[in-house]
């Protein structure tokens, strides 16, 4: 088993190795490879007018939960609730696949309450896709376990934050830690008896306030049931729980320990998670259950919708105004402070250089996305947003 820890140059290795071999490796074609570099390129000197597509699409195949996790979308009231058809998903495929080469099947909702997930996955496997996706292991039914390994799904994320139910349960409200455990059990038994090597399992353990206690629990029992990563570095966000403004929000959710502050602070406003750039605008999209396209799989960005996935070319939905003046605000040194007042202005994810430079233009005052309104092809930005 692997553990991918945060600093940890074996967890870093391994996270590269795995992208490597694992999801580029067996599924490039010229077509992907020169879309990947030209990406590269397109990032490394921060263009805003990209060449390329995105390699990585994130599909919302089911927004609705049987869970309720504080503040997950899923559970909204602004925010739709639907499953997605298959005949839709093999629209998106056939016009985003061609340059793809990693499908994250989830969004804002359980997945596998959607039970045309298996054939999804196999005609993404069909399309030459790494295909992953993650769960709350909490609403498979009897035969799942084997529908998931012969359907041929590369790496599957177990979502379990605790490792006794009183430390679970409070995150992931109306799950069950029993439930959790006994599905990743019988999923890892299934994959052994039909001798099969994926779907990867990895359990990621976000680690919080809450559960800090348990990392040497978890390490020991992730060992036992026999899966093949432990994830403790993914940070836990506190957008995600929508308190990114609450200043009161990091004593109740993030641990002392420095390893997992990333979101400390970030309730100021030139604040930011993460000192790079947003990489999501130069590698990937979301598609919601709606067939939406979005900026990217965040809290911020889910609530965008850009026009419907297959109603244009892939370059055009991915130059419009919205991402091209959002990954200008990205700039190493922007010349002048961007007028533009879309979304991506208040997102925190990423370091907005403008902002250290210009902070008492640092607005994120909701009615300035009015501005957006006069692009060619105006977004639609979600009640509360806009309100
Ligand atoms: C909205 S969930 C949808 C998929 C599935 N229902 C699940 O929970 O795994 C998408 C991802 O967000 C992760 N997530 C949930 N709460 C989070 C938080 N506070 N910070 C970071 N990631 C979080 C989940 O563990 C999951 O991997
Ligand atoms: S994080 Fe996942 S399990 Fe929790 S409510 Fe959201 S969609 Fe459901
Ligand atoms: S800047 Fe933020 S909102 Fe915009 S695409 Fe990146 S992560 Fe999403």
């Amino acid at each position: 088993m692997v553990i991918y820890e945060h600093g940890s140059w074996r967890s870093r290795w391994s996270r590269l190795w795995k992208r490597l071999f694992h999801i580029i490796g067996p599924n490039l074609s010229v077509r992907r490879t020169v879309n990947i570099l030209t990406m590269a390129a397109d990032r490394a000197f921060l263009r805003p007018q990209v060449r390329g597509r995105p390699f990585t699409m994130y599909l919302e195949i089911s927004s609705v939960c049987n869970l309720r996790c504080p503040g997950c979308l899923s559970h909204d009231k602004s925010y739709h609730a639907r499953l997605m058809p298959l005949e839709e998903f093999w629209q998106i495929l056939d016009h985003y696949a061609p340059y793809l080469v990693d499908l994250e099947l989830y969004g804002w909702g359980e997945p596998f309450l959607n039970k045309q997930i298996f054939d999804m996955i196999r005609y993404a496997k069909r399309c030459c896709l790494f295909v992953r996706t993650s769960s709350n292991f909490n609403c498979f039914e009897p035969g799942d376990h084997e529908r998931i390994v012969r359907s041929g799904l590369d790496q599957i994320n177990a979502s379990i934050d605790g490792v006794s139910p009183d430390t679970y349960e409070q995150y992931r409200i109306g799950g069950s830690l029993e439930v959790a455990l006994d599905n990743l059990r019988k999923l890892i038994e299934t994959r052994k008896r039909l001798g099969a090597k994926r779907p990867i399992v990895e359990w990621q353990f976000i680690v919080s306030r809450i559960n800090y206690k348990e990392i040497e629990s978890v390490k020991k029992l992730a060992t036992e049931t026999g899966v093949d990563i432990l994830r403790l570095d993914l940070p836990f966000s506190l957008p995600h729980i929508d308190e990114v403004n609450d200043p009161t929000a990091e004593l109740r959710w993030l641990a002392d320990d420095p390893d997992f502050r990333q979101w400390a602070n970030t309730f100021r406003p030139d604040a930011y998670a993460c000192a790079r750039a947003c990489s999501y605008l130069w590698s990937s999209l979301q598609v919601d259950a709606e067939g939406q396209v979005n900026p990217c799989p965040n809290r911020i960005g889910s609530k965008v919708q850009c026009g419907l996935a297959t109603s244009r070319p892939l370059r055009d939905i991915w130059n419009q105004a919205l991402f091209v003046e959002g990954r200008k605000l990205f700039a190493a040194k922007p010349e002048a402070p961007p007028s533009f007042h879309g979304p991506c202005r208040e997102c925190k994810e990423g370091m907005q250089p403008w902002k250290a430079i210009w902070p008492e233009l640092v607005d994120v005052s909701p009615e300035r996305h009015e501005n957006i309104k006069q692009l060619d092809c105006p977004p639609k930005i979600r009640p509360r947003d806009a309100s």
